[in-house]
């Protein structure tokens, strides 16, 4: 007889036996440099929120404010009764803090690629993407009807031969679609849009980079990626990203032309058939552009850290990899080692996770750390001592 529910219970177990399960820290109160984690007085260093916005005074007053003006809801799918003015403005600040045409807010980045990609092609079309592209790309892609391409992490000759190959295709391919991380979040390094664009324009290919890392940290104030290459919006067409991290609340968003959202919102299902953000989210999106367009200081603060940190963590004799951004991966090679390195950090008062197989390669684990422009000088040293003494007590350095 057929059990329908056992399997929930031995795939798990068989994740836990190969410890390869999530455990779940619990935060207990806000992400802020020095927070509580299960109980414990840590320094963060693993979370998204790269300039500290999640606890920004005026994200969180606009948060509180809107509840007071608009509601706790939105009471509907954003087509149907779920467009607020709040949205829509957000909206227009996004486009405008982008230079970009317009703008279409998503529930969330996830929901962005995972409702737009598939529509951008169809099963004339061929998508090429790399092959360190984010899941929720690689859902989107997988959800979409036309053929599919993978070219090596950001190898521009491989994408060239892929394009080539591709213009053999008979009959010819009627849409190409490359598509691309802006910054790789396991590893910091930024893709080589501007190359990308270039071989796009030679074979009139759409390109698609989701910034997911990039805005708030790179370009021109944090703008990201496409302001960071100076490329123009003739050069990348869907410049995806997120409101979780770096602008430090939720959303997910894309900004181009006005042709993009115009098709974008008529197409997407995952726009059209989901609730829409609680007004205290759009506000507190519009703050965290605020923010950004007023206090250039963030933004410096990061870098400032970041090189601080990459330098000191180097000298100590740590494998950071090659990373250019304040994602700075420790790598020491086997998931076991990871998992005790992060272990003891956590004992003596740094939170940083983990990153294993299958995340990435088995020989690759890795502590990914996150920097953060809240943190203080006096913060990054006291981190940098205990990773000092943990790295040579498990003899990583
Ligand atoms: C590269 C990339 N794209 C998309 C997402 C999804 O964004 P969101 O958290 O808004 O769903 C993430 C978040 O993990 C990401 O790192």
């Amino acid at each position: 007889m057929r059990d329908p529910t056992s399997f929930l219970r031995t795939e798990y177990e068989a994740l836990v036996k190969s410890e390869l399960e999530w455990r779940i820290r619990v935060l207990q109160g806000p992400s802020t440099p020095w927070c509580t984690v299960d109980g414990k007085k840590v320094l963060m260093f693993c979370s998204n929120n790269y300039l500290g916005f999640s606890n920004h005074p005026k994200l969180k007053e606009a948060a509180l404010k809107a509840v007071q003006t608009h509601g706790a809801g939105s009471g509907s799918v954003r087509p149907i009764a779920g467009t607020m003015d709040i949205h829509v403005e957000l909206e227009r600040r996004l486009a405008k803090f982008k230079h970009a045409e317009a703008s279409l807010v998503y529930q969330t980045g996830f929901a962005a690629n995972a409702g737009l990609i598939p529509q951008l092609v169809g099963k004339e079309d061929l998508i090429i993407s790399d092959e360190l592209n984010h899941g929720s790309i690689i859902d989107g892609v997988r959800l979409a009807h036309g053929e599919r391409a993978v070219y090596k992490h950001s190898d521009m000759q491989d994408l060239a031969r892929v394009l080539d190959e591709a213009e053999k295709h008979s009959p010819p391919y009627r849409r190409i679609l490359i598509i691309t991380d802006g910054v790789f979040s396991m590893d910091g390094d930024i893709a080589p849009l501007d190359k990308v664009a270039k071989l796009a324009a030679e074979h009139g290919a759409m390109v698609y980079v989701d910034d997911a890392h990039g805005e708030g940290v790179l370009g021109e104030d944090g703008r990201g990626i496409v302001s960071h290459f100076k490329l123009g919006r003739d050069k990348v067409h869907v410049e995806m990203g997120t409101f979780s991290k770096a602008f430090g609340v939720v959303g997910g968003h894309v900004s181009g032309s006005k042709d993009l959202v115009n098709f974008g919102y008529n197409k997407s299902r995952t726009w059209l058939l989901s609730g829409s953000h609680p007004p205290a989210v759009a506000a507190a999106c519009i703050a965290a552009i605020d923010v950004l367009e007023t206090e250039p200081q963030h933004v410096r603060t990061l870098w400032e850290h970041t090189k601080y940190f990459k330098k000191a963590m180097k000298d100590l004799g740590f494998n950071i990899g090659n990373s250019e951004t304040p994602i700075t991966p420790i790598i020491v090679g086997e998931s076991g080692l990871a998992k005790k390195l992060s272990t003891r950090l956590f004992e003596e008062g740094v939170f940083a996770l983990p990153i294993i197989f299958p995340m990435v390669a088995r020989d690759k684990a890795r502590i990914r750390t996150i920097m953060n422009a809240a943190l203080t000088k006096k913060d990054l040293d006291f981190a940098m001592s205990a990773f000092e003494k943990i790295g040579e007590e498990l003899h990583i350095i």
